[in-house]
């Protein structure tokens, strides 16, 4: 599988944001072992109800602190206490920020060489979402979060989970660019297409009629927040909606990936039939999302494409996503050479289509 190295992104091995690793329902059930990154994680909520996310490992020998689910002090609800963890070996206990705090056989100060990383982490809209940064800087921007869900028309996703893939998430990203894959793909023939880049956000503006869908008029503006999660703004006819995709790195070049829809009940009080519509109207867009990833799953890396100029801002969206392999010196230079608007010669812009579908977007 083609790595960060082949594509030439920038010094780093993964990219700097927000992804999301966990849906928050499994959270719920209890503390999670996990591998994001090329590293084992430890994933916990802790009494206060907030996500608390670590490196997997006790420093003193070596455990995996939230593989086990049969040590004693886990059976008998013991790991967590107010928002720290006990490893179950010995039960070393963890604070939130990965200091050693407490050893219950020992008097005098707990070791500060038993310390281990903490990652900013947060629960939004039903993800817990962690920042990640290879040198351990903190968040330069919020995760990103869609006003509609705190509203009560709006039915939350339950997301599907797709499982994880041998592509590299460069592969994933440029189909921000790609307008000439959305016919043969995804039937539907683009009348217009732009794409924006506005410092850590890439943004798609296109629209064509979608045959998935009845043959409708399809308006999309779409939009990356960093490097793992998009958000797209989708209507047609009386019907709008947002879907979600996200990708995080499990190791260069192996993503895991999630798909969702956030979708406009009838009323404040969605009944029975709107919460079904919502489920089949997501079923719908992955059916639509389905060929992208059959065919990533099945391609070679384009580690160098045969772009025409007609294909779309190839060079400019991986230029975008190049900062995210970079130290943000470079990064901010990257964001100052590719800011701004970007089209296809000989294709309509959104202007030309009355596309006005952005007001209240965060973007
Ligand atoms: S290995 Fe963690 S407390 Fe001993
Ligand atoms: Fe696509």
């Amino acid at each position: 599988m083609a790595q960060a190295l082949d594509y030439k992104l920038g010094p780093r091995t993964f990219p700097t944001g927000w992804f999301v690793v966990a849906e928050s329902s499994e959270l719920d059930k209890g503390p999670m072992a996990l591998r994001f990154f090329g590293r084992d994680l430890a994933l916990y909520r802790g009494e206060s109800g907030r996500p608390v996310m670590l490196d997997a490992y006790c420093k003193h020998m070596g455990t995996h602190l939230t593989a086990s689910d049969s040590a004693m002090i886990v059976r008998n609800g013991h790991q967590i206490e107010g928002d720290s963890i006990r490893c179950p070996y010995h039960g070393w206990r963890y604070s939130s920020e990965g200091h050693v705090d407490d050893i219950p056989y020992h008097d005098g100060p707990c070791p500060k060489s038993a310390s281990i990383r903490s990652y900013p982490v947060v629960d939004n809209m039903g993800c817990i979402m962690m920042w990640f940064d290879e040198q351990g800087a903190e968040p330069t921007y919020s995760a990103p979060f869609l006003k509609e869900w705190d509203q009560p028309q709006w039915i939350h996703w339950a997301l599907d989970h797709l499982g994880e893939l041998d592509v590299h998430p460069q592969e994933v990203l440029d189909n921000m660019s790609d307008m000439r894959h959305l016919e043969p793909t995804h039937g539907q023939p683009c009348l217009y297409f732009e794409n924006e880049a506005k410092d850590h956000i890439y943004v798609q503006r296109q629209g064509g009629i979608m045959q998935l869908y009845g043959g409708v008029q399809l308006y999309t503006t779409t939009w990356y927040t960093g490097p793992g999660v998009l958000l797209s703004k989708q209507v047609w006819g009386d019907t709008l909606q947002y879907e979600m995709i996200a990708n995080t790195p499990v190791e260069d070049g192996r993503i895991k990936a999630w798909h969702g829809c956030l979708v406009r009940g009838s009323s404040d009080t969605p009944s029975a039939e709107d919460i079904e519509i919502a489920k089949q109207t997501q079923a719908g867009a992955l059916e639509a999302f389905a060929t992208d990833f059959q065919i990533w799953r099945h391609k070679q890396p384009a580690l160098q494409p045969m772009a025409l100029k007609t294909d779309g801002p190839f060079k400019i969206g991986r230029k975008w996503y190049s900062q995210f392999y970079s130290d943000p010196d470079v990064a901010k230079q990257i964001q100052a050479e590719v800011n701004g608007c970007h089209y296809i010669p000989g294709v309509d812009k959104p202007a030309d289509h009355n596309h006005a579908i952005d007001d209240g977007l965060p973007i």
